[in-house]
């Protein structure tokens, strides 16, 4: 995706509302949460080329129209839940995710900072309980499972934190987690987020115990991978 190559239209004044209200802190959290998000690549990406939302949107049910196989990513997180799981789907996005693991009978929560993607979410894979926030500070509903047999977070979506926010977020799936849970994790190499670091920041959440790979049908990590896929445990499991 180059966003360079997006046209910027109108931002619709419901979606920045929502935005506005994504990136600060619930005024009665259910469940503590920090001071309001540092912005993002995505939210700058959003704020830069208010059409881009949109674009990806379309982008993706084009490729599912087309009958690409876009959940390969979801049946590896399908493979590791136990059956009727509890799943939060991190930077759900349009929901491809989301939709496929909440027709495998598991309960499915997705958070997602961008309106827009929340939106197609609802309409395109109805089912799991959608919310419109950053993960920094969003305050999981109160109709939300309290903890998450597996966490799911695909789709680069952590090259795409603010790095003051990558510690935090971390922090906040090692809470979410249910005893011996894990964290699912994938993303690109050269994206600003070397897999060290973010291994050292995994173990500086309680998230020290991983096992990794390349790929999400699970081939070995090696020097030369492009490519990260980490199961994390919580250092107590
Ligand atoms: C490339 S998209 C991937 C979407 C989805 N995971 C998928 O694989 O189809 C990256 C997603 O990360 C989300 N995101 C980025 N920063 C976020 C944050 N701080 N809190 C919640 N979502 C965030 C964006 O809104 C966007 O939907």
């Amino acid at each position: 995706m180059d966003p360079s190559k997006i046209e910027p239209t109108n931002l619709g004044l419901r979606a920045a509302a929502a935005l506005a209200r994504a990136t600060q802190p619930d005024a009665a959290p259910s469940r503590p949460a920090p001071d309001a998000a540092p912005p993002g690549r995505w939210a700058d990406m959003m704020a830069a080329n208010p059409g881009h939302s949109a674009w990806y949107v379309e982008r993706f049910r084009r490729m599912a129209a087309s009958g690409a196989d876009l959940v390969g990513e979801a049946r590896l997180v399908d493979a590791l839940a136990p059956r009727g799981a509890r799943i939060l789907d991190a930077g759900c996005g349009p929901g491809r995710h989301a939709g496929y693991l909440h027709r495998a009978g598991h309960t499915v929560v997705g958070v997602d900072l961008d309106p827009v993607l929340i939106e197609a979410a609802e309409a395109d894979e109805p089912g799991p309980r959608y919310v419109v926030g950053d993960l920094t500070v969003v305050a999981l509903p109160d109709d939300a499972p309290a903890e998450f047999d597996v966490i799911s977070c695909a789709g680069n979506v952590m090259t795409f934190l603010h790095p003051d926010t990558r510690r935090p977020i971390l922090a906040r799936f090692a809470a979410w987690l249910a005893p011996g849970g894990r964290a699912v994790i994938g993303f690109g190499a050269g994206r600003g987020y070397p897999f060290e670091e973010f291994l050292a920041d995994a173990a500086a959440s309680g998230l020290g115990r991983h096992q990794l790979f390349s790929s999400w049908d699970l081939r070995p990590l090696e020097g030369s991978s492009d490519f990260i896929v980490a199961l994390l445990s919580r250092d107590q499991d």
